[in-house]
């Protein structure tokens, strides 16, 4: 079911994205080589703890970690665990916070010490992929538009659109309808509509868009072992356009 949020919905959604948003400047600001991906999740535990609100992925279908910390050929979902983060490293950490009943979304890709020129630009394109879906975006726009255009910028680098995991609408369910596929044709889709709030969120490989799911149940690596990245927003849609309500 799609939720169009009312003004009091949305100032809660906005509050539970700030956190979101704090607690991965946070992560940014002490992220290093040596620490482990669990370290990083008892950061994020303790920070978003620490404004009042629940880290909303700990438990979530059986989760068992308050964040998502993938490293390098992860795509997403890595369990955090005694793995140590090396130089070099590219370190995707998604998290998710719910305070007053709404959670908020999103994802950075951080890059660790001394990071090769072809990672950095995986990283760059990524975001940028990002930047470039919420261009034009507001009320009324075709859905896959937002695919559309994460696909097109993504492809001109070469690189590969993961295409088995979306982006989703977010409210007071983590994820809601719609999906929001990085991959589209322009024109297609349904209309958005103003008080949508949904999660963009581009997971871009260097090399195929193919991925394999581990026997963990949730693991996600690229098929081929090249690195992947991963940005992600809270989005909010209005008539004149978006709020981006994590950053
Ligand atoms: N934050 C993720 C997303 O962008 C969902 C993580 S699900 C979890 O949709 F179970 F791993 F927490
Ligand atoms: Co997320
Ligand atoms: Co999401």
């Amino acid at each position: 079911m799609i939720t169009i949020k009312s003004p009091e919905e949305i100032a809660f959604m906005r509050e539970s994205c700030r956190i979101v948003k704090e607690t991965l400047d946070f992560v940014g600001k002490n992220i290093r080589a040596g620490i482990t991906t669990k370290d990083v999740d008892d950061m994020v535990y303790r920070y978003i703890v620490s404004c009042g609100a629940r880290p909303s992925e700990l438990g979530y279908c059986g989760y068992p970690a308050s964040s998502c910390v993938s490293v390098n050929e992860v795509v997403v979902h890595g369990i955090p665990s005694d793995r140590i983060i090396e130089d070099g490293d590219i370190v995707s950490v998604d998290i998710t916070a719910e305070k007053n009943g709404f959670h908020g979304d999103a994802a950075r890709t951080f890059l660790v010490g001394n990071v090769s020129e072809e990672k950095r630009q995986l990283v760059k394109v990524t975001e940028e992929c990002f930047f470039k879906a919420i261009e034009g975006l507001k009320a009324g726009t075709p859905l896959y538009d937002i695919g559309y255009a994460v696909q097109t910028h993504a492809e001109s680098h070469g690189y590969g659109v993961v295409r088995a995991l979306v982006g989703h609408g977010i409210g007071r369910e983590m994820h809601e309808d719609p999906s929001v596929p990085n991959v589209g044709r322009k024109g297609t889709g349904m209309r958005l509509k103003a008080g949508m709030t949904i999660c963009i969120e581009p997971m871009i490989n260097a090399g195929t868009y193919k991925v394999v799911f581990h026997k963990d149940g949730w693991t996600v690596t690229t098929m081929d072992g090249k690195p992947s990245a991963h940005y992600e927003n809270t989005v909010l849609i209005t008539d004149e356009g978006v709020e981006v309500l994590t950053l």
